[in-house]
């Protein structure tokens, strides 16, 4: 059986979450891949609302098993509050939530690091979620990181210790942050003790097995793939690989186990933190699709930077991660305007292109539009992808065209069943 993908297609918050929590009452296993709590995956069930940030958004299956895979980076303290939350509205993980030996620590020293790090380098910084991504994953390819099996071996604190110390060294390489280790270490070590209850696995040779035995699986990606460390906007990205080919490093499986690649997009696009975002409106029409679409991040509550859909930059990610069919997000969000755009191509030096150039900072692109009149009402009625209001149907068959990919799903407001699927 193949490993089905679900990842995001633009820069993060694409509503992966929601479709993955939709999606996984068909699987037997959902697994994150990569990244780590700079994710904020938000799941709306009835009249209540959860953020994921760790956990796979499987959790809210009963009978679906969640693997944080060997390529995600663990913070003890930000997991347990997730699982606090999970405690206090009673749904039970205890033998659901399985965490691959191979997984790398986040140590409080990481995050000092990632503030210093970003302090440093004042109106150039990244607008780094701050949770000490980038510098885990920098002691991960070091070989100097700490993982989930070492918790249990005897000389774990002289390890933890000489890390730390390290890092310390490092910390006097910046202007001075404030910080109390102490406090932060303490709260640290408590939070692994529980950590330690969870169970723990060889995550390749739990999924692997897995496969053989015929199981249906979910890989979750965490950010967007122009956020992936190689083919994203860089150095405006982040550490680990958002993309397809992330899942099999992530998590111990070969490439031909990868089965439907399905791309999330929303109908515009948003970005959080610094970085190029060519189609990024500094007008009223990108605060009305913030207002209207709520765009605040889910993780740091920053406002997320808004503009339209960009043609050039989603056919890049298509190509990257091999989709096989995309979900389009956030349809609703539109059903204000009385116009909506896609930008279809790139001009450069007076030269057309459907590709995104290597530096999407540079000076002079220009972007070709298409304007589409709006729907003017809810789709809240809308049970059918047949029965959207034309102008809306004329729009998604557009996208569809472009990016010459089926558009299999389109979601229509937060809520679990705000969802249209295409036979
Ligand atoms: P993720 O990181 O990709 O899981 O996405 P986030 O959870 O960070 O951000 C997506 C936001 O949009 C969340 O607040 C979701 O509840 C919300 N959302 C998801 N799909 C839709 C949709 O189709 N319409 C609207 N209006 N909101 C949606
Ligand atoms: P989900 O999974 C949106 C962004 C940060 C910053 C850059 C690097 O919810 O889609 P990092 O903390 O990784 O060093 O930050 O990446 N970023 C995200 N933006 N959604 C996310 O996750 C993100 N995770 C990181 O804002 O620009
Ligand atoms: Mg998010």
């Amino acid at each position: 059986m193949a490993i089905d993908v679900i990842l995001g297609l633009q820069w993060g918050d694409e509503g992966k979450g929601k479709i993955v929590d939709y999606l996984s009452e068909q699987y037997d296993l959902v697994c994150r891949f990569q990244g780590g709590p700079n994710a904020g995956h938000t799941i709306k069930i009835a009249d209540k609302k959860y953020v994921l940030h760790t956990v796979p958004s499987g959790i809210f299956r009963p009978n679906v098993i969640n693997i944080i895979g060997n390529g995600v980076v663990i913070d003890p303290g930000t997991l347990l509050k997730e699982l606090a939350k999970l405690d206090e509205a009673n749904i039970p993980y205890r033998d659901r939530l399985l965490i691959a030996n191979k997984a790398h620590l986040i140590l409080p020293t990481h995050r000092y690091l990632d503030a210093a790090s970003e302090a440093s380098k004042g109106k150039e910084k990244i607008g780094s979620t701050l949770k000490g991504i980038g510098p885990t994953y920098m002691d991960k390819t070091g070989r100097n990181g700490l993982r989930i099996g070492d918790i249990y071996s005897s000389d774990f604190a002289s390890k933890y210790k000489a890390l730390k110390e390290k890092h310390i060294q490092m910390l006097k390489l910046y202007p001075p942050i404030d910080f109390d280790l102490e406090t932060a270490e303490k709260e640290w070590f408590a939070a692994l003790e529980e950590v330690k209850k969870l169970k723990n696995i060889d995550g390749e040779y739990y999924i692997n097995k897995a496969i053989k035995a015929g199981k249906k699986i979910l890989a979750e990606g965490a950010q967007g793939s122009m956020l992936d460390i190689d083919f994203g906007t860089y150095p405006f990205v982040t550490s680990s690989n958002t993309v397809t080919s992330g899942v099999c490093n992530g998590l111990g499986v070969a490439p031909q186990t990868i089965g439907e690649v399905i791309g999330i997009t929303k109908a515009y696009c948003t970005r959080v933190g610094g970085g190029p975002f060519p189609t990024e409106l500094h007008d009223e029409t990108g605060a009305l699709l913030g207002k209207h679409g709520m765009e605040f991040g889910a993780t740091t509550g920053r406002p997320r930077r808004c503009g339209w859909i960009d043609i050039p930059q989603l056919k890049y990610t298509i190509m990257i991660n091999g989709v096989t069919q995309i979900c389009l997000t956030k349809l609703d969000v539109l059903n204000f305007f009385d116009t909506v755009n896609v930008v279809t191509e790139y001009i450069i030096d007076g030269v057309s292109s459907d590709e995104i150039p290597y530096d999407m900072c540079m000076d002079g692109i220009t972007l070709k539009h298409k304007e589409f009149a709006g729907w003017g009402h809810t789709l809240d009625t809308v049970k059918d992808i047949d029965t959207l209001p034309k102008n809306a149907a004329d729009f998604v068959s557009f996208l569809e065209n472009l990016l010459e990919v089926k558009i299999s799903m389109v979601s229509i407001g937060p809520e679990r069943d705000q969802l249209l699927l295409k036979d």
